[in-house]
């Protein structure tokens, strides 16, 4: 029985210590030429190798993200089970991140920027927080987290999910009419949706013509959610005010695409949230032992929904 790292080497360094420290009976690899295929149990990677048949025995397959957006699902086989990435270090990154946007934007940084670029002083009309509001699309670890974490500052919070949600302090929608309900009362909307055929091009010119006039858009979901040209658009006849976009598709953008020198957009290189080796590793541990006392482990991915 082998667990089998396929990613980076310097954080399969840090999964092969904490393996040797807390499951010392699991054999650990990280080199795939030199383990037996009928060992193999167990596969961390970001994406689906081309050979994963000849790991006739494997049970679990995890992702080394939190998304699984990248995995065909057809090309695993149907009895193993899919487990995608859920640790306290994405978690508290994307918090971070999202916190940083939503007071870039609620403060009129993008505004700022272009004001210090072209020499101008000018106060921008600032509302105070509670005449901002908060919508997030998507009500999974890491929606409700970052909602956890704005709460102090005082926005009006709403979020959206496909089944019904309760959570304490956050206006929360589901479906169609819920959708219309939030996006209509949304200054600063958040997506957070994982990618599936529902969520693909969902960021389009409809969606943006819901939101209030001058509404602002942070995206840390997945690239192909956002329509490029319809963001654009809203920006340039200012339905939208601004956007601060962390995933975009293709990755990277191409030299000349819109997104990278536009004044009302912010953009970053797909890094709002990244695994970190210590805590991914404890939570892999968990979930083996997990397995192994016959419960599901966390993050099983539904394959019908798509994650
Ligand atoms: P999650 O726990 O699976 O939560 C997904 C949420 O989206 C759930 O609330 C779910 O509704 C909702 N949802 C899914 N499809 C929907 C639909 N068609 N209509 C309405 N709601 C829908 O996922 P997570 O851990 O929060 O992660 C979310 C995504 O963040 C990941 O899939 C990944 O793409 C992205 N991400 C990005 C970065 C980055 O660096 N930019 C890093 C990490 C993750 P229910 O509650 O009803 O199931
Ligand atoms: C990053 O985008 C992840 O899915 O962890």
């Amino acid at each position: 029985m082998t667990f089998l790292f396929n990613s980076d080497a310097r954080r399969g360094g840090v999964f092969a210590d904490a393996f040797a420290k807390e499951l010392p009976d699991l054999p650990f690899a990280m080199d795939a030429a030199t383990v037996d295929p009928n060992a193999v149990r167990y596969l961390i990677t970001w994406t689906v190798p081309d050979n994963l048949a000849r790991y006739r025995n494997l049970e679990i397959l995890f992702s080394i993200g939190a998304g699984v957006d990248q995995f065909r699902f057809d090309a695993v086989p149907a009895n193993v089970r899919i487990v995608r990435m859920i640790e306290e270090g994405i978690v508290r990154m994307m918090q971070e991140y999202v916190t940083l946007a939503v007071l870039a934007l609620h403060r009129n940084l993008p505004g700022y920027l272009a004001q210090q670029r072209a020499g101008e002083w000018a106060d921008i009309a600032q509302p105070q927080a509670g005449a901002r509001r908060v919508g997030v699309l998507g009500l999974g670890q890491l929606g409700q987290a970052v909602l956890d974490r704005l709460k102090p500052f005082g926005f009006p919070l709403a979020g959206w999910s496909r089944s019904p949600r309760r959570i304490e302090g956050v206006t929360c929608h589901h479906g169609e009419p819920g959708l219309n309900e939030m996006l209509a009362a949304s200054d600063i909307l958040i997506c957070l949706l994982p990618l599936t055929e529902e969520t693909r091009d969902f960021l389009d010119t409809k969606l943006f013509a819901k939101l209030p006039k001058g509404a602002a858009l942070v995206h840390t979901g997945r690239g192909p959610q956002l329509d490029h040209e319809a963001l654009v658009a809203a920006l340039d006849t200012g339905h939208l005010s601004a956007a601060m976009i962390d995933v975009t598709d293709p990755e990277p953008l191409p030299p000349r695409h819109p997104f990278w020198s536009h004044p009302k957009i912010i953009l970053t290189p797909h890094v709002a949230s990244v695994t970190q080796p210590a805590s991914a590793a404890q939570a892999v541990v968990e979930n083996i032992r997990r397995y192994r006392a016959g419960l599901d482990p966390i993050g099983l991915v539904d394959r019908s929904r798509g994650y």
